[in-house]
């Protein structure tokens, strides 16, 4: 962080500062951008309502803000349906034919989906989840892998009224299970297979294992990918291209109140399980639909890549919801980004003519270390913008990509965002807002940021706080599934008074005195971001705690240079236990085993004892010094240190 912070600095006393572009098409200039921002600042109904009603409704909303947030409503007594307007509305405006997903396998095939056959698609998916029971309200879980047909179940589901749960296919057995279990779905949407790195990775049998003796789960759907032989349990299996063959190309949408959930994703908290992130339908079609169109002003004949997993909230909003919704041609690429070589993305780049590219940082590292010859062997003339997502993206980087993937033609829009706020809030528009390294530049309009410290006092232009947002906006989170007091207690209980509502980001900022641009540091809670995955300490710590061998762990973050931050487990052993390689491959592979691959410690050091303070608390601040410190030779004497440091510390209190 202090690096990083350090760098940043270097480089604004460089003052390297890059123009937008002139030939934008939604918000053009710096004084565009004011206008709106002044007009959502002045009567945030208005603007608001102004652009959803560009949108179809099928009950017209009076109203547009609702109660004051927690308890926030948008367009509440209006109807409409999501699907109906990101593929039904392109279809009767005569664009049927058009591309709506241009979707790559690893092996190579390539598929396009109109929005006309997306639409016969998800009609079936439609048609068959409701012959499989799934009525409006129920909940589907999704584990696929990056398909044209996750797309079209999470449509499908949108179109009759089930809420989705979309569970990334890199999440182990375990962890599907407490998702599917928590979300109490009905039905689970899976596949055979995917591909990845030439391989194939598994998900029936994930399946298998994760819904066995679950009660909720009347039915998988499996969709053929791979072709590799799956187990079956008769009468709760369903292949998808069986169940297809004889399901209607056209199902009605169903008219949804604007509050209607629209879906559930599963996203890491400070404390141990997932937080159910609950979207409802209006406000975040409304959302995803203006800041799609904002941010990557957006062209009829775009060419969208966003290489996010749909598993992940940027797919979502950004490969499915707010592309789709502005009938633009999305791709998806279902496998790994350097396979089969290191050139695969700038390969799909050019062959598809893809004019705006949307990935993360450690995606963008990783293709800098690879060197320029790889993206220099392709023609990558058609990109016209490139984006930035997950995680704070180093100058370096930021660089790299403009320059060798941008042509320095393209600007770089850095997108501030969460699973939780659903659109992006914070990022520069490529006409009206001159981009720096490692800025995400300013709030969109509508939005309200604010650096605060402890206390919620606003600090000073230049110095570090806590990011806070005053103002609701349509894509906001509604609350935690099941569980509201938690909702309110993260995020709202703690700077919000009456009449006077405060959303807690959990990420530091800093504003720049001279222009208002924010900096985002990242996270200042127990939150890690590896490869732009959001992970916590806890959940972590709870599948090495789960280890035969271990008493206790604490994982931390430590810088890395490629994923940004790397997990880093200190675990200290039950009595009569002692440290081996062995052990520590068995506990890597145990976190993989209950979460997922992303999540396996980079580090696993064994420690006699972890700082603690009087109450119990682990010092996580000494930890994260230890782990971000110059190699600790042995693995104990460093920690040893920093505990009797601790219990010091403590005593002179
Ligand atoms: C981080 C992903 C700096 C941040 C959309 C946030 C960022 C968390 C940026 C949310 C960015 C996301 N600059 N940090 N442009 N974008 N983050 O829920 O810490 O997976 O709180 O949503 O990622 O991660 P999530």
């Amino acid at each position: 962080m202090t690096d990083r912070r350090h760098e940043i600095e270097s480089l604004l006393v460089e003052g390297r500062s890059f123009p937008p572009v002139a030939d934008a098409v939604h918000v053009r200039g710096m004084e565009a951008y004011r206008a709106l921002a002044a007009e959502a600042k002045a009567d945030p109904g208005t603007f608001w309502g102004r652009l959803a009603r560009e949108l179809h409704w099928t009950k017209p909303f009076g109203h547009v803000v609702g109660a004051p947030p927690p308890a926030v409503t948008w367009f509440a007594d209006g109807e409409t349906n999501l699907c109906a307007n990101a593929l039904d509305r392109h279809v009767a405006a005569g664009r049927g034919d058009h591309t709506a997903i241009l979707w790559e396998g690893e092996p190579g095939e390539v598929v396009r989906w109109s929005f006309r056959r997306l639409l016969e698609e998800t009609c079936r998916f439609a048609a068959v989840l409701t012959s499989l029971g799934v009525r409006c309200g129920d909940r589907v879980a999704i584990y696929l892998p990056l398909v044209p047909e996750a797309a079209a179940a999470m449509l499908a589901c949108a179109r009759i009224g089930a809420v989705h749960t979309v569970i990334f296919g890199g999440f182990s057995a375990p962890a599907v299970r407490g998702r599917v279990e928590d979300a109490g779905a009905c039905v689970v949407v899976t596949a055979d297979g995917g591909w990845r790195r030439g391989k194939e990775v598994p998900l029936k049998p994930a399946v298998d294992e994760a819904v066995a003796g679950l009660a909720c789960v009347r039915h998988v759907l499996v969709v053929r990918r791979t072709g590799s032989e799956v187990a079956w349990t008769p009468g709760r299996d369903r292949w998808w291209h069986e169940e297809r063959a004889h399901a209607p190309s056209f199902v009605p949408a169903a008219s949804l109140p604007a509050e209607h959930p629209l879906f559930i994703l599963y996203t890491s908290g400070t404390t141990g399980k997932p937080k159910g992130i609950l979207h409802t339908t209006g406000g975040y079609m409304v959302g995803t639909w203006a800041t799609a169109r904002w941010v990557f002003d957006l062209r009829p004949d775009d060419v969208f890549w966003c290489t996010a997993d749909v598993g992940w909230v940027t797919g979502h909003s950004y490969v499915v919801y707010g592309i789709l919704l502005n009938g633009v041609t999305t791709v998806m690429y279902e496998g790994a980004p350097a396979h089969p070589a290191p050139d695969r993305f700038w390969s799909l780049v050019a062959r598809h003519r893809v004019t705006v590219l949307y990935t993360a940082p450690t995606a963008i590292r990783a293709f800098m270390r690879l060197g320029d010859a790889w993206p220099q062997r392709h023609d990558l003339s058609s990109l016209r913008l490139l984006g930035s997502v997950g995680e704070p993206i180093n100058p370096e980087a930021w660089a790299w990509y403009r320059r060798v993937i941008g042509g320095d033609r393209c600007p770089i829009v850095d997108t501030w965002w969460q699973t939780e706020t659903g659109m992006i809030l914070v990022s520069p528009l490529p006409g009206a807002t001159p981009t720096r390294p490692g800025s995400a530049t300013l709030p969109l309009p509508g939005i309200e940021a604010a650096v605060v410290d402890a206390h919620g006092k606003e600090v000073p232009d230049g110095a570090g706080g806590l990011l806070v947002l005053r103002r609701p906006w349509p894509a906001m989170m509604r609350t935690l599934w099941r569980d509201d007091a938690r909702h309110r207690e993260v995020y709202w209980d703690r700077f919000s008074r009456p009449g006077a509502p405060v959303y807690l980001t959990g990420d530091g900022a800093v504003r720049d005195p001279k222009d208002g641009y924010l900096r985002i540091l990242g996270r200042v809670d127990d939150v890690l971001n590896v490869s732009g995955h959001r992970l916590s300490t806890m959940e972590v710590e709870s599948a090495l705690v789960g280890h035969d061998a271990v008493a206790e762990a604490a994982c931390v973050a430590r810088p890395d240079p490629t994923t940004g931050e790397a997990v880093c487990a200190f675990v200290t052993l039950k009595q009569g236990q002692s440290p081996s390689e062995g052990l520590r491959d068995a506990l890597r592979h145990r976190v993989e085993h209950e979460i997922g691959k992303f999540a396996r410690p980079a580090d696993v050091r064994f420690t006699d004892a972890l700082p603690k303070t009087r109450s119990g608390k682990i010092m996580r601040r000494l930890l994260r010094d230890v782990a971000a410190g110059r190699e600790v030779a042995g693995d104990t004497s460093t920690l040893e240190d920093y505990s009797v440091l601790a219990r010091l510390r403590e005593e002179e209190e």
